[in-house]
């Protein structure tokens, strides 16, 4: 991937995440939207996989057909809210391995604290894609970017749902080679450190917590 930043706007996506926005859209809608964006953006993230050849028999012929080729990809979910991406992502590509990173946001410092960090064995042979669905002050995906190369990984997408320019900067600073794929990126971070416009605590509103 070539460009640092990829913003997908294709209509589907566009549209769903004014859906996922609207205040007013529960949180099993909400939770239904996610699992479909987070296909739609699998897409674009995917789309330039390394690809090899099989032979099959069709009922017609022999053929060489085209295969993804390569080491299984491994996905990672940046806990919790990464989950909500990750489980419409396995849909689509059931055999990747999957990886989980702790993180939670200080509510003070706003620095990323980590509790939890487990991944698939070769990652420096596999694509990895980190997935958490706010890019906001880039803490905890750059600590998270940070904790993947530590382990490893040397080919590493970030794939989210919204990204704050703060955010996207920051990780271009700390990890330039890490392209991060978007279905948007907003205005700003509010004194909270919350996107804006946003869709508010994407945990507590696919999880219903609040
Ligand atoms: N995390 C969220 O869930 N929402 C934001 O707006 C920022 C970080």
């Amino acid at each position: 991937m070539d460009q640092h930043l990829k913003i997908v706007d294709h209509p589907l996506v566009q549209h769903k995440l004014t859906l996922m926005r609207d205040a007013a859209t529960s949180t099993a809608v909400f939770r239904q939207l996610l699992r479909e964006i987070s296909q739609l953006l699998a897409y674009e993230v995917t789309r330039n996989l390394p690809m090899s050849t099989r032979q099959i028999e069709t009922p017609l012929m022999t053929m060489d057909a085209p295969v993804i080729g390569g080491k299984k990809l491994a996905l990672v979910s940046i806990l919790r809210a990464g989950n909500g991406l990750l489980d419409g992502i396995l849909e689509l590509v059931p055999s990747a391995r999957v990886g989980f990173v702790g993180l939670y946001r200080d509510e003070e410092t706003l620095r990323p604290v980590q509790y939890y960090f487990k991944v698939p064995q070769g990652l420096g042979d596999r694509l990895t894609i980190a997935v958490d669905p706010m890019l906001a002050t880039g803490n905890s995906s750059v600590a998270a970017i940070d904790l993947l190369k530590q382990a490893g990984a040397k080919d590493i997408r970030f794939l989210c749902l919204l990204a704050a320019p703060e955010g996207v900067a920051r990780m271009k600073e700390a990890h330039p080679d890490v392209p991060i794929v978007t279905a948007a990126l907003d205005s700003h971070l509010n004194e909270k450190g919350y996107i804006v416009p946003g869709l508010g605590d994407a945990g507590d509103r696919m999880f219903g917590t609040k």
